[in-house]
């Protein structure tokens, strides 16, 4: 079959397999080979067991695999055949030498530059996919440019995913908006325009925004630090709530009225995780930082130590409602991945407040329904000092406590009366999530401590 034009996307991670799965199935005329070093996740993704877990993901692949979407580890020939190259690859946290702990470590964006160039020899559009400081594509620009082989032209185009794991399907065909930045040249109008092409197939033009490459760079830490901002900022509402005996919830409900603040994002939660909010926002400091930029620094940093502080204050709620003892009591943690919806536990609330259960001697027990895999690997340190099981009910049987972190809709359904039994006295019930119906498990038996609200205990 020939195609009308060819995509290759480095990384075949969340973002590259799941965005791409949706371009094959909007563009059948594109051939889109998804590229990976990675020969396990190849081979995962050419299975029926995907190597992430995403409402409705299996399903497009299953329509699209073998026709216009191809997994491969063969990069070199997918950067010769291509017209338009993705990268997708992971833009962790610096661990090391300058900027570590804050700063973007960009090996991989840099490495998949050199090997694009290695393998060029024809004209290319490069698009940025991966999150990646301001002023990214300027040195991915240089790298290609270096050869100082005129032949092949690169151009490289800015355009950052918003797709939120657990609803990524539904984010990228009904996105709020499309971002594409270019260098404001015709060669960069022409690709923008190659670019706007392929969402066109599915998404209204005044969804597609195009701005500068830098602007485009910056808007996607700032999406992230704004969202986690209003994590944060409800959070440490919730804990004052806790303090005075107002009730989070009410108050959420009442500000998001006002259209000017806005419902969505307002829920307190025992923390955010995910493997982006953080890694952006430090990522903001560290940029801010090196502008001399140190009051702007500060308050973006503050949102992730609020995050912090909610996890450890989690922790030592549940500690002191418990008798200011938990040694020996079995906990059992509802939930790990860091939202429903998904199997990513990447910066999980749930992984410190396990840790820091754990350090209080606490017997821990482990359930989720898609996560468990990655929480073991997640805990491996702990080996010997928590259990897992797929099973709610025997997580809970001869516990303490359960503590909800993850809100998955199936701990909403579960016979709390059947699981009361099995529990020892008092029973505890920390709801991190509120998505529980409190009044009700009183009513079994439970001491209830939702979060961001007075407990309803008996004494
Ligand atoms: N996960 C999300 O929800 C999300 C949302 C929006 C944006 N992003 C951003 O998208 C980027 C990718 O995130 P992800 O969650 O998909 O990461 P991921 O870790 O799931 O996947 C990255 C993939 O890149 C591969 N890779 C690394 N170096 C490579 C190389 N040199 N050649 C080929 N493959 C290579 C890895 O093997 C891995 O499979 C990050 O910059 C992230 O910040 C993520």
């Amino acid at each position: 079959m020939s195609f009308n034009k060819k995509i290759l996307c480095i990384g075949a991670g969340y973002v590259g397999g799941s965005s791409m799965a949706i371009f094959a199935r909007k563009c059948p005329e594109y051939k889109i080979t998804v590229a990976d070093i990675n020969q396990e996740r190849i081979d995962a993704w050419n299975s029926d067991n995907l190597p992430i877990y995403e409402p409705g993901l299996y399903e497009i692949v299953k329509e699209v695999r073998g026709k216009n979407l191809f997994f491969t580890i063969d990069i070199a020939a997918g950067v010769k055949e291509s017209d338009i190259i993705f990268v997708c690859v992971n833009t962790p946290t610096k661990t090391f030498g300058a900027g570590a702990g804050k700063a973007a470590d960009l090996q991989y964006i840099e490495k998949v530059a050199r090997l694009i160039l290695k393998h060029a020899d024809s004209d290319k559009i490069v698009v940025e996919k991966s999150t990646i400081p301001v002023k990214t594509a300027e040195a991915i620009s240089e790298i290609l440019h270096s050869s100082g082989d005129k032949k092949v032209k690169f151009q490289i185009v800015s355009n950052p995913e918003f797709l939120s794991e657990g609803s990524a399907i539904n984010d990228m065909e009904n996105p709020d908006r499309v971002l594409i930045g270019t260098e404001e040249t015709p060669e960069g109008e022409k690709a923008r325009d190659e670019i706007i092409a392929i969402y066109s197939h599915w998404v209204q033009k005044d969804k597609i925004i195009t701005t500068s490459v830098w602007s485009s760079e910056l808007s996607k830490l700032v999406a992230n630090a704004f969202l986690a901002q209003r994590v944060s900022s409800i959070n440490s509402i919730s804990l004052l709530c806790e303090a005075t005996g107002a009730n989070a919830l009410e108050v959420a409900r009442a500000i998001g009225k006002d259209n000017r603040i806005g419902a969505k994002f307002l829920k307190p939660s025992p923390g955010f995780g995910g493997s982006c909010f953080k890694k952006d926002i430090l990522n903001l400091v560290y940029i801010a930082q090196s502008y001399n930029l140190n009051e702007v620094a500060d308050y973006w940093e503050s949102v992730v130590l609020m995050n912090e502080y909610q996890k450890d204050c989690f922790v030592k709620r549940m500690v002191r409602i418990m008798f200011n003892n938990i040694t020996g009591k079995r906990i059992a943690l509802f939930g790990f991945a860091f939202k429903s919806g998904t199997g990513d536990t990447r910066e999980s609330a749930a992984i410190d407040i396990a840790k820091k259960l754990i350090e209080e001697k606490a017997d821990l027990v482990i359930t989720d329904p898609k996560a468990l895999a990655n929480a073991k690997e997640d805990l491996a340190e702990y080996k010997g000092k928590v259990s897992f099981t797929a099973d709610p009910y025997q997580a809970s049987c001869g516990a303490h406590a359960i503590a909800i972190v993850t809100g998955w809709e199936e701990y909403k359904n579960l016979d709390y009366k059947k699981i009361y039994e099995t529990m020892e006295r008092p029973a505890f019930i920390f709801d991190g999530c509120n998505c529980l119906d409190s009044g009700a498990l009183y009513d079994i038996g439970f001491n209830v401590v939702p979060l961001g609200r007075g407990e309803l205990v008996r004494w």
